[in-house]
């Protein structure tokens, strides 16, 4: 097996001009999947809320379901860093909440946590625990209802204030951080100033690594979405299978003896 992946190995990767290959996982399944692919870093994210648990957005997310969540991947990676999302009012009402959250992710199996935007005390707290935090700004999903829909965000002026939260998250301590759903020159803007790798998702080619969400990436649905791009279609290929066997068990052809006692 290849060596195992932590945190300061993925800091240390900006500074080898390698790109970091992150993608999610919710489960045993596809923790598994994830880590035997190569991927250096697992992000059990909060988007199992919109991915896994059908809400509308990953505002409902608690801390149980991280927790249920974190525990099932981690029983499937062992290569890749696994890195856990702080839920939407897990960290933002005090300090001493944001660590005793981001411990708890930890205890369930994470060795890393990301939480979103510019809670910089919050992540000085974290690190200073012995937690590496990847932070995450730009399009930041958990203020949804403050963007007003889930668009791109620092275009034009805007472009600046994301610019200063990104430095200003880099030094808090953060090992990365993503961008999500900005402008492919502010990313390289970016990423030229940051010490820590940015790893990006709607971000363009620029950033130092690429996230994705698993069910998205390999085709799972019909959705589609301008950042992503489709390198498997799983999901007919389940329905494909499932219309077969339902053919087979209706006229008969399955089981057969081979698959008989
Ligand atoms: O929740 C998530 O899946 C994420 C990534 C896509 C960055 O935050």
């Amino acid at each position: 097996m290849a060596d195992k992946i932590t945190a300061p190995s993925i800091y240390a990767m900006k500074r080898r001009a390698e790109k970091v290959v992150c993608v999610t996982a919710y489960d045993l399944t596809s923790a598994r999947i994830a880590d035997a692919s190569g991927a250096d870093l697992v992000l059990v994210g909060d988007s199992l809320g919109n991915v896994i648990l059908g809400y509308d957005s990953t505002i409902p997310v608690t801390m149980e379901e991280m927790v249920h969540h974190t525990r099932a991947v981690r029983r499937g990676v062992s290569r890749a860093l696994l890195v856990s999302d702080m839920p939407f009012g897990s960290y933002q009402a005090s300090v001493a909440e944001a660590v005793s959250n981001a411990v708890a992710l930890v205890k369930a199996g994470a060795e890393a946590v990301k939480l979103e935007g510019t809670y910089t005390e919050a992540i000085e707290a974290i690190v200073n625990a012995g937690i590496p935090v990847m932070g995450h700004v730009g399009m930041t999903p958990q203020s949804v209802n403050q963007f007003g829909g889930f668009r791109v965000q620092g275009k034009g002026t805007q472009g600046e204030e994301i610019f200063e939260d990104a430095k200003q998250v880099d030094a808090s301590g953060v090992f990365s951080m993503v961008l999500e759903l900005i402008p492919a020159t502010l990313a390289q803007k970016i990423t030229d100033a940051v010490d820590c790798p940015t790893i990006g998702i709607g971000a363009g080619p620029h950033c130092d690594g690429q996230i994705q969400v698993y069910n998205d990436i390999l085709g799972f649905d019909d959705t589609r979405l301008k950042h992503v791009k489709r390198f498997a279609e799983v999901g007919s290929a389940c329905r494909d299978g499932l219309k077969q066997y339902a053919d087979e068990v209706r006229n008969g052809e399955f089981p057969k003896e081979e698959h008989s006692f």
